[in-house]
């Protein structure tokens, strides 16, 4: 039986010939190993850094179908979070320390802040009322100017917290050059902003700021909205309307999950 091969082919010997490795075969077969090698290397070696090793995981595996991940961390955007209140009220005070600045300490990079104000736009005068008078209404205005002269929250957000902790003393100038030097807010500068053309241009931002308010359907102060809905309200130094909780976290894990989803 172990012979029956053999005898298939009697005239064949068992051995073929050595066929001699010419020196062109040889190079060949150098140049063939060595173009396996680099492929297998390059794919396979560790990159020099994560963000190639994401756009190689989508080149060598295009039946992913997802999104490259540095398309995700550079595009983004951000998720709209906004506060709205009046400059003299102490819900606003409880809302700011206890919701709005410890979450944006947290998510500041993935936020898009905005600080609303609530009034009446009043017809006969191009004004607005404020619910705490008149000097609401220049806290409010001066708040506004901080957020439209340094926009980077961390700065005015820290001014208007610094001012609401003493609300009681809105408008008062020493309060507003404290909390300004605190904060690294230049307060002629913001003094400029606030009587501009004789305080119209002021008095123009906060009828903005109200108008907007009333278009979200806010009367509340606080009111907090996460992405352009109304996520919890602070009134009579109580929580209200917080389907998804008012604790920092609530909201901090609502924000990540509104970005994520964002790509
Ligand atoms: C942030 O939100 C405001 C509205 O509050 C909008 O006008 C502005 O374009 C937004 N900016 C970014 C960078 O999304």
């Amino acid at each position: 039986m172990d012979d029956k091969a053999n005898n298939n082919n009697p005239g064949m010997p068992l051995i073929p010939p050595r066929r001699g490795l010419s020196p062109a075969r040889f190079l060949l077969a150098i140049g063939y190993l060595a173009i396996v090698g680099f492929t297998y290397c390059y794919f396979h070696s560790t990159p020099p850094n994560a963000r190639n090793y994401d756009i190689l995981e989508q080149v060598t595996a295009p039946h992913l179908n997802q999104r490259p991940v540095v398309v995700q961390d550079t595009q983004h955007e951000l998720v709209p979070l906004e506060a709205h209140i009046m400059s003299k009220c102490p819900d606003a005070k409880d809302c700011l320390r206890d919701l709005v600045l410890p979450t944006m300490q947290k998510v500041l990079d993935k936020v898009n802040f905005t600080l609303s104000f609530i009034g009446t736009p009043t017809e006969h005068d191009d004004g607005v009322a404020c619910k705490h008078g008149a000097e609401e209404c220049l806290g409010n205005i001066i708040e506004l100017c901080a957020q439209r002269l340094y926009p980077d929250p961390k700065t005015y957000l820290g001014f208007v917290m610094c001012l609401t902790k003493d609300y009681t003393h809105i408008p008062q100038r020493s309060l507003i050059e404290d909390c300004a030097l605190e904060h690294a807010i230049d307060f002629n500068v913001l003094n400029d902003c606030a009587t501009k053309d004789d305080g119209a241009f002021g008095q123009n931002m906060l009828r903005g700021s109200v108008k907007r308010t009333a278009a979200a359907g806010v009367t509340k102060s606080c009111t907090v909205r996460l992405n352009n809905e109304i996520y919890c309200v602070r009134d009579n130094r109580q929580w209200k309307e917080c389907p998804s909780g008012p604790s920092v976290n609530d909201l901090v894990i609502a924000i990540q999950k509104l970005y994520r989803q964002r790509a």
